[in-house]
């Protein structure tokens, strides 16, 4: 079988003094949407950071189409082809939400490409359409997510990372943007998502890790773990 887009092998990482991610083993297949799920201060956003080169790696591999990325610049881990949408959001203040999304692009050159990506993007969240002049951070919490979001597809990644798409957000518009990844990944959308609602990341995702103390604790089929009463125990009443 071919190399999954994204490999991490044995991997610790954390902050100066704190240890989080203890061994970590994941994959990540080219097209798939894959589900983090795990309780508060499992490691989750640890993970995120340190593939995308916030964190450097004490140990192990991260390896993204077939290239070694552990420890790399942020920019170049983007410029690689990984976009991190943080928790949080995280959209400039003093800025519309036009140019909130074409500073997803600014590693880019092919300016008419560019165009036509934040086409598309206002397409997928027509709501953007309407909002394109406003300062970003006078939108509603869900239509910065959707903000956020089409910020990280104007670097046209091959591997697209969300933390948190749903928190604190009404479930009409976490279903509504479930639908626009599930849009995306029909298009050929690789993704990592990181969600704290077990049930709608199971529903979303084609494969899922449980992460409990930087470390999987289980990881398969979604639909499968989704099945599976001891998951649904532990996790489902999070
Ligand atoms: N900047 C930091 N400095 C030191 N420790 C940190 C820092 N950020 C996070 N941690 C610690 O790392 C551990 C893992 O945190 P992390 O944010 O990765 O968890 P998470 O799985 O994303 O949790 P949540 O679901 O609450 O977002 C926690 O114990 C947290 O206190
Ligand atoms: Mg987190």
């Amino acid at each position: 079988m071919a190399e999954p887009l994204l490999a991490i092998a044995g991997l610790r990482s954390g902050y100066r003094d704190v240890q989080v991610l203890w061994g970590l083993d994941l994959a990540v297949r080219q097209g798939e949407i894959v589900a983090l799920v795990g309780s508060n201060g499992a490691g989750k956003t640890t993970l995120l950071r340190t593939i995308s080169g916030q964190l450097t790696p004490n140990a192990g591999t991260i390896r993204f189409n077939g290239t070694e990325i552990g420890g790399r610049a942020p920019d170049t881990v983007l410029s690689a082809g990984i976009a991190h949408v943080p928790e949080g959001r995280r959209l400039f203040r003093g800025l519309t939400v036009r140019d909130n999304l074409l500073l997803g692009a600014y590693l880019r050159t092919d300016k008419a490409e560019v165009a036509r990506d934040l086409d598309w993007v206002l397409d997928l969240f027509p709501i953007l359409r309407d909002r394109q002049r406003q300062d970003a951070t006078t939108l509603s919490g869900g239509e910065q997510q959707m903000c956020a979001i089409g910020r990280g597809i104007m670097s046209r990644p091959r591997l697209l990372m969300i933390d948190e798409l749903s928190l604190g957000l009404a479930p009409r518009m976490v279903e509504h943007l479930g639908e626009a990844l599930l849009a995306l990944n029909a298009k050929g959308q690789t993704i990592l998502l990181v969600e704290q609602d077990v049930l709608t990341a199971l529903e979303l995702s084609n494969t899922a890790f449980v992460i409990e103390n930087g470390r999987v604790a289980r990881s398969g089929p979604s639909a499968e773990l989704a099945r599976d009463p001891s998951l649904s125990d532990a996790y489902l009443a999070i």
